[in-house]
């Protein structure tokens, strides 16, 4: 049986996440490697927060895990903001991470860090934007802006088309050494941690002991300070196929598919609802109703 991530019950503030960078941490407690996990509604972002996570991000991959998109490209700041403001209601102890959708940052940096500000409105305590060194003039100023920004480098999935697809990055030389000047621009700009999508082990390690700021890994090993994964890879939801990476710890696709199948059964059979699962009218309506209408609610009981 699984039991909740035991994290104490204070709520999870960017400074703490920061503290919990496993070399600068003085203590074992400290040091636990960060949990983190994907949110798009309520319900789960509840459900997620209860389980005693770290972080719960309202990812962009939003577009392609509960939208059916292809990629994450076609997202807008309108729909980012409508799930994160379902999500701040589900949170209450983990820090709450938004994504900037693909356009709402790739802009003017005035606009983009006016655009930021809309997710902090909307409840979000940090937003998240992809890019490594080009994007540390705009990290700065969202810092300054008082935006705790989440850096994400390696497979960003919104440079998908430059990339020619979902392709593990970092495996040459040049390659590697981009992505090590990448981690170290986010980091020298402000970002209080960054995400390490899809790239060897090895290389997630380096980044993971020359930075101070938390790494956060998803496809790229174990050595990092945390993970992330997207729920709906972890819970079995969606898609048949999940990554090399991803790990699914149950199937509740099956469990709603059963679930529909056995309440599809009962109403073709008439077993559902039952006279338990309807109301029925006060006597003194009865007394004044056609006896005929009364019949089937002494029939078809539980
Ligand atoms: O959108 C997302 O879910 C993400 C995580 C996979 C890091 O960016």
């Amino acid at each position: 049986m699984s039991v909740p991530i035991d994290a104490g019950s204070g709520k999870i503030t960017v400074p703490d996440v920061q503290a919990r960078k496993s070399r600068l941490s003085p203590s074992k407690s400290a040091s636990r490697k960060l949990v983190c996990v994907t949110a798009y509604d309520f319900p789960t972002a509840r459900i997620v927060d209860d389980a005693g996570v770290d972080v719960v991000l309202v990812g962009d991959s939003l577009a392609m895990v509960v939208l059916g998109c292809a990629d994450t490209l076609s997202l807008t700041m309108p729909e980012m903001l409508h799930h994160t403001r379902a999500v701040r209601r589900g949170v209450r102890r983990a820090l709450l991470v938004a994504d900037m959708p693909y356009g709402s940052y790739q802009i003017r940096e005035s606009e983009a860090v006016r655009n930021a500000t809309k997710f902090i409105k909307a409840g979000a305590e940090a937003i998240k934007i992809e890019g490594g060194e080009r994007r540390a003039s705009l990290i700065s100023r969202l810092v300054d802006a008082e935006i705790p920004v989440m850096a994400h480098i390696g497979l960003t999935p919104q440079s998908v088309h430059s990339f020619g697809g979902f392709k593990v990055q970092g495996k040459t030389i040049d390659a590697a050494e981009q992505l090590l000047r990448d981690a170290r621009a986010v980091e020298a700009a402000g970002a209080f941690s960054v995400v390490l999508e899809s790239m060897p082990r090895e290389l997630a390690a380096q980044i993971t002991q020359e930075l101070r700021i938390p790494t956060i890994g998803i496809g790229a090993g174990p050595d990092c300070d945390g993970q992330i994964l997207v729920l709906h890879d972890l819970i079995g939801l969606g898609s048949a196929r999940i990554p090399k990476f991803a790990r699914r710890y149950v199937n509740v696709g099956e469990s709603i598919s059963r679930a529909v199948a056995d309440y599809a059964e009962d109403v073709r059979s008439e077993r559902f609802p039952s006279d338990r699962e309807s109301y029925h009218m006060s006597g003194d309506v009865r007394e004044h109703w056609p006896a005929a209408a009364l019949e089937p609610a002494k029939t078809h009981d539980a």
